[in-house]
């Protein structure tokens, strides 16, 4: 299904991060603002179909497509969002403060930080095209980390994406090789803005009480 809004791509003054270069950020930021027009772009064409209050039979095939490719735009659109917002300019400083709401969080849903982190790592590391999310479910609080295939496949309805990490090639092929991609997620790490991670899990657990 299409809207009639159009996207901006948002603006980020993100420089200077450890170990992923000014390079392939204006280059990641580029490919970000592609999502943005390709996303304004189907939802123009779906809008076409659907004016005159029908899908006729002959336009199905050609309306199909423009949906299913729509599913694979936005969500490239947003997670990018979630991506770029989720990283610290100039660097972070590692892993959360053990006092945080997140660190606690970890050790409420996986028994210990280090334990979330061990699957977070390991769904970054798996073959393939597509992203490593934390999620916390807004009915529990509990977080728990997903696999998406390429932008659109292993979402989670109606869960609130925590922490975002982007492991196609391209968000890293400038700085390692294609088989370093560990390399690429211990610098994902250092760069990682948790005050970003915590207003969103406070954001999560602000639903929690209002719909308690
Ligand atoms: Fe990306």
């Amino acid at each position: 299904m299409s809207s009639t809004a159009s996207y901006k791509a948002k603006e980020f003054n993100l420089r200077g991060l450890k170990g992923i270069s000014d390079q392939t950020l204006d280059m990641h930021f580029k490919l970000y603002e592609g999502y943005v027009k390709e996303t304004n772009r189907l939802d123009e064409k779906i809008s076409e179909f659907i004016k005159d209050g029908n899908v006729d039979q002959e336009e199905m095939p050609a309306y199909s497509e423009l949906t299913r490719r729509l599913g694979f735009e936005f969500n490239g659109m947003v997670l990018h969002e979630y991506y770029f917002e989720n990283l610290r300019s100039g660097g972070g400083i590692g892993d959360p403060a053990s006092n945080s709401r997140f660190y606690k969080a970890a050790e409420d849903s996986f028994g210990s930080y280090q334990i979330w982190k061990a699957d977070f790592v390991g769904i970054g590391k798996m073959r393939g095209v597509g992203w490593a999310i934390c999620y916390a479910n807004p009915a529990t609080g509990q977080l728990s980390n997903h696999w998406i295939t390429l932008h659109e496949t292993g979402n989670v309805a109606g869960f609130d994406p925590i922490l975002v990490m982007d492991v196609w090639e391209h968000a890293f092929l400038l700085d390692y090789k294609p088989a370093e991609r560990p390399k690429y997620i211990e610098a994902f790490f250092s760069n990682v803005d948790w005050s970003a991670v915590e207003n969103r899990l406070q954001r999560n657990l602000g639903t929690l009480r209002a719909g308690a």
